[in-house]
């Protein structure tokens, strides 16, 4: 799939499942002091989540072009860039975890026919209703990793809508050769140094707290879904190639 097969595959998706398609907004947020960019699929909805505004439809779907800079020392790499699109399907106040856990694998695994054993999953440490979602779809217990704040808690920035997170990855092959982790059979995502072996793919944000400035969490008026996948990335995956600057966006 080329990636406007994909953006296509992705929006046809959503929007079958009532899902209103909005367009990408600006670069610049509009009256937000808080961002200086917009970094995220979920940046033009903060007022909806915090429930400052009424969304257009409670569940809608975008590929949002976004310039991210929290990760600019891994930009280069294989896998991250400045300026992405981000594939996005949100619900205010609406669906939950379970629809969005279970379109996300139903994407992936028939839409984009990705084979199910190369997925594995990572969850929030004490996120049991997640664990038991995807081992309901049949994820086996050694592909579904719990880990802390630090990698399955998703912040806009320091101050604004949050939530913890499960991340699906995909498994592109183990890398012995040059990977001690890979070698002995216990590589798993988010390892440092990060071999390549497993490239995330999506990030399914359970958006329920508002973070103050002081760092104090207090909750949203409804719970919300935020999702993000980063359509270079896909279409590394869905192409073949081992690296985003090889995919036909460049
Ligand atoms: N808002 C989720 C993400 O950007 O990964």
């Amino acid at each position: 799939m080329n990636v406007d097969e994909i953006r296509e595959t992705f929006i046809r998706f959503y929007t079958e499942r009532g899902h209103v398609r909005i367009p990408s907004a600006s670069l610049v947020p509009h009256g937000d002091p808080t961002l200086l960019f917009t970094g995220a699929g979920m940046v033009p909805f903060k007022p909806y989540f915090m429930g400052l505004a009424e969304p257009p439809a409670p569940r809608m779907c975008t590929v949002q072009k976004c310039f991210r800079t929290t990760d600019i020392d891994e930009v280069g790499d294989y896998s991250h860039l400045t300026l992405f699109e981000m594939l996005g399907n949100f619900s205010v106040g609406d669906y939950f975890k379970e629809e969005a856990i279970g379109w996300a694998w139903e994407l992936l695994t028939e839409g984009f026919k990705l084979p199910k054993d190369k997925l594995w999953i990572s969850i929030f440490l004490t996120d049991d209703e997640a664990h038991d979602i995807w081992r309901g779809i049949g994820v086996p217990e050694e592909r579904i990793n719990r880990y802390p704040e630090e990698n399955n808690y998703w912040f806009s920035g320091d101050v604004g809508p949050c939530g913890p997170n499960s991340e699906i990855f995909v498994d592109r092959g183990s890398r012995p050769d040059t990977c001690n982790e890979c070698r002995d059979g216990k590589c798993k995502p988010n390892g440092e140094p990060d071999c390549g072996r497993f490239l995330e793919v999506w990030n399914l944000v359970f958006m329920t707290l508002y973070q103050a400035e002081d760092g104090s969490r207090t909750e949203l008026p409804r719970k919300n879904i935020d999702t993000g996948s980063g359509l270079e990335r896909m279409a590394c995956i869905l192409q073949g190639k081992d690296s985003i600057y090889e995919t036909d966006v460049f």
